[in-house]
């Protein structure tokens, strides 16, 4: 069986759940305390044991490869400074993975992104990691799908409960049990309508698929929103080989998403330990005090709360 070695990472979307922040800067370098979002998401597949990635990036994005490349000004000041702790953590930024980037010219969509990925790819299995979902649990999420890859030898999605009325947001999977968690997917639809849900598992932004399904996005016709969906070519690999979905274990949060990211925000600092204690009591002030009623709202705030 062949390894999963590489992972793709689509990264070309315009983040606009997250306009105006997300004009002039990619949505996957917002910061959970003091490290962006993406690199949450490149931690967790070298966790795994995946440390080639490829990133399907597209205008704008530069920053992300700045990120995690060598900054030798930076560093000779930080040495200059004996700033040693910081200039070590960047280093181990720096040598992390080995990855290589992709331009996505247009975003035609996600499967559209993994299909640009299949020159660097080639004839071997991958997986795709959303750079804008962090999970945080006991075990990587890639590990756990990696897991089931490597017993059923097939291709596995990576699930996750949701509410009833968030339906409509993921893709959504239709399944026969297999064992606790684990299904052999039936059929997948994107972004049902609540009363069309085949169920309430959603697909997560984790994935571990194999070479055949570049053949099918390659002919893949735009989908939901007019773009080339992968879940629509998920659908197409189930009718002709085994195609699996798995309920990862851990937190999820969907940093591209508002409530997402203030999720994430907090729940990190309670876990860092220079910053829980202070951070704690700080939230129980502001909890007591009830500063959460509407009059305390600051003004202006509102105008993109609809969005
Ligand atoms: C994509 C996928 C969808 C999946 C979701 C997870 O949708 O198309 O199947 O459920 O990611 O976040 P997007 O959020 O890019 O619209």
């Amino acid at each position: 069986m062949q390894k999963v070695r590489k992972a793709v990472f689509p990264l070309a979307g315009h983040g606009t759940r997250f306009l105006p922040m997300t004009k002039s800067s990619p949505k996957e370098m917002l910061p959970i305390i003091d490290k962006p979002v993406v690199q949450y998401v490149v931690e967790e597949a070298v966790e795994s044991g995946i440390r080639q990635i490829v990133m399907v990036t597209g205008r704008g994005k530069r920053a992300i490869e700045d990120h995690f490349d060598i900054s030798y000004e930076l560093e000779d000041v930080l040495r200059k400074k004996n700033k040693l702790d910081i200039l070590a953590e960047l280093q181990r930024i720096a040598s992390l993975s080995e990855i290589t980037y992709i331009r996505q010219k247009e975003a035609l969509g996600l499967g559209h992104a993994v299909l640009c990925s299949e020159m660097v790819v080639g004839n071997e299995p991958f997986a795709v990691a959303l750079g804008d979902e962090i999970l945080y649990g006991p075990k990587s999420g890639l590990a756990q799908l990696l897991e089931v890859y490597e017993e059923l030898q097939a291709p596995v999605i990576g699930l996750q409960r949701v509410p009833r009325s968030e339906v409509s947001h993921y893709g959504i999977v239709d399944g026969t049990p297999v064992r606790d968690g684990l299904f052999r997917v039936d059929r997948l639809v994107e972004k049902p309508k609540a009363q069309d849900a085949p169920s309430d598992y959603a697909i997560i932004g984790r994935y571990i698929l194999t070479p055949d399904v570049y053949g099918i996005l390659g002919t893949q016709k735009p989908g939901v929103g007019g773009e080339i969906q992968l879940t629509d070519a998920l659908n197409t690999l189930a009718r002709l080989r085994p195609v699996y979905a798995m309920e990862i274990q851990g937190d999820r949060f969907d940093t591209g998403d508002k409530m997402g990211f203030l999720k994430a925000t907090v729940h990190f600092a309670l876990k860092r330990g220079d910053l829980s204690e202070e951070f704690r009591t700080f939230l129980q002030g502001v909890l007591a005090q009830g500063s959460l009623n509407p009059e305390s709202e600051i003004p202006g705030e509102t105008v993109y709360a609809n969005r």
